[in-house]
């Protein structure tokens, strides 16, 4: 296994050598999103104050360069891919009734459901009229796959009904779906002028890059302070949502464990000792270090498929990719 070995390696050393791309995909969003009507252009300033990590346009760029580019096209697609993304993290909120995210109020907490609502609508159309506007079927055909195989990621998470029955089956299932599908997509269209052969190779890299990207968003729902994530910890198991370092660590839950969680389980609204309890519990049974294992597991997957690429610098800014997600604190 050759992942560079690096604990340092931020998101500023990924984005270098493409900053001023990312730069022109700020402004791309915001001409996309521009709007004539009050409460959405209010809406649009408070979105466009919350800037997020750029993770998924930082791969589109990535994989256009490592496939013959920079081409032309590549920051407009690269927009896109954040507006969904956008989209769908005001859904998102919406649904986990989160307050917070990328350190500032969410839609629902500063404005309402209804709006956030209405919004995520507004986002993902707008994303879809600039995909017609660039005219490749193949990039449209790629994003409304995508973005129907999320809505159904986030179907799946709301009917885990037994949450103690879920598998890690089901939790793969799941994390494909809502995550490594956009993830996925933002590989393949980056990618969109290369031969078929490099084009699904990206696809692949990213689908296994992107369900390591979630295993470690949930472990830091666990781990992580909400003043580095900017989003509130511990929410999954407050929304009672089953990830994967409970699947592992549950059946070695003692009975009280076990009665403590199913206890937590049962309140609509868990007390925060409840769950710092539950997250001592996994944590103890080693629930952290296997999720971490098999995001890692994931990675060394994912490296796999970058041989099949030529060698470009883009490349191997793709590899040290896998690295930031794994070490990633935010
Ligand atoms: C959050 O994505 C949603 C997940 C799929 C875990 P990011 O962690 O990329 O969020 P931002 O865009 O940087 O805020
Ligand atoms: C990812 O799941 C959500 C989407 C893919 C929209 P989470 O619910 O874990 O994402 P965060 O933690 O709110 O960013
Ligand atoms: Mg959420
Ligand atoms: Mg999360």
């Amino acid at each position: 296994m050759t992942l560079p070995q690096l604990g340092s390696l931020s998101l500023g050393d990924l984005q270098a050598a493409i900053e001023p791309r990312l730069g022109q995909v700020e402004t791309e969003m915001r001409r996309m999103i521009e709007a004539d009507f009050p409460l959405i252009s209010d809406v649009n300033e408070h979105l466009l104050r919350m800037r997020g990590k750029m993770f998924r346009p930082t791969l589109v760029l990535l994989a256009d360069e490592a496939t013959g580019g920079p081409s032309a096209h590549g920051a407009t697609l690269a927009a896109v891919i954040e507006l969904i993304h956008l989209a769908t993290l005001v859904h998102d909120d919406a649904v986990d009734h989160s307050v917070l995210r990328r350190g500032m109020p969410t839609i629902n907490a500063l404005f309402s459901h209804q709006v956030s609502v209405i919004m995520g609508d507004f986002l993902y159309s707008r994303a879809v009229v600039e995909l017609v506007r660039f005219g490749d079927l193949r990039a449209l055909a790629i994003l409304a796959r995508v973005t129907n195989e999320m809505t159904i990621g986030e179907m799946r998470q709301l009917l885990a009904h037994d949450p103690l029955a879920f598998t890690e089956d089901q939790y793969d299932l799941l994390i494909k779906a809502k995550t490594a599908s956009l993830i996925s997509g933002a590989c393949e269209v980056g990618a969109l002028g290369a031969p078929e052969r490099e084009r699904l190779v990206l696809a692949r890299f990213g689908e296994t890059l992107g369900m390591a990207f979630q295993i470690v968003d949930d472990l830091l729902d666990y781990t992580a302070d909400e003043s580095l994530t900017g989003k509130p910890s511990g929410l999954d198991l407050r929304e009672h949502k089953v990830t994967l370092p409970l699947i592992y660590a549950l059946p070695r839950f003692s009975p009280s464990e076990r009665r403590a969680l199913e206890a937590l389980l049962r309140n609509p609204q868990p007390a925060d000792a409840e769950i710092a309890a539950v997250v001592a519990s996994v944590a103890t049974h080693g629930g952290l270090e296997q999720a971490r294992d098999r995001a890692q597991r994931l990675a060394m997957q994912a490296e796999e498929d970058l041989g099949l690429l030529p060698e470009t610098a883009a490349r191997e800014t793709l590899r040290a990719s896998l690295t930031y997600v794994l070490e990633r604190r935010r």
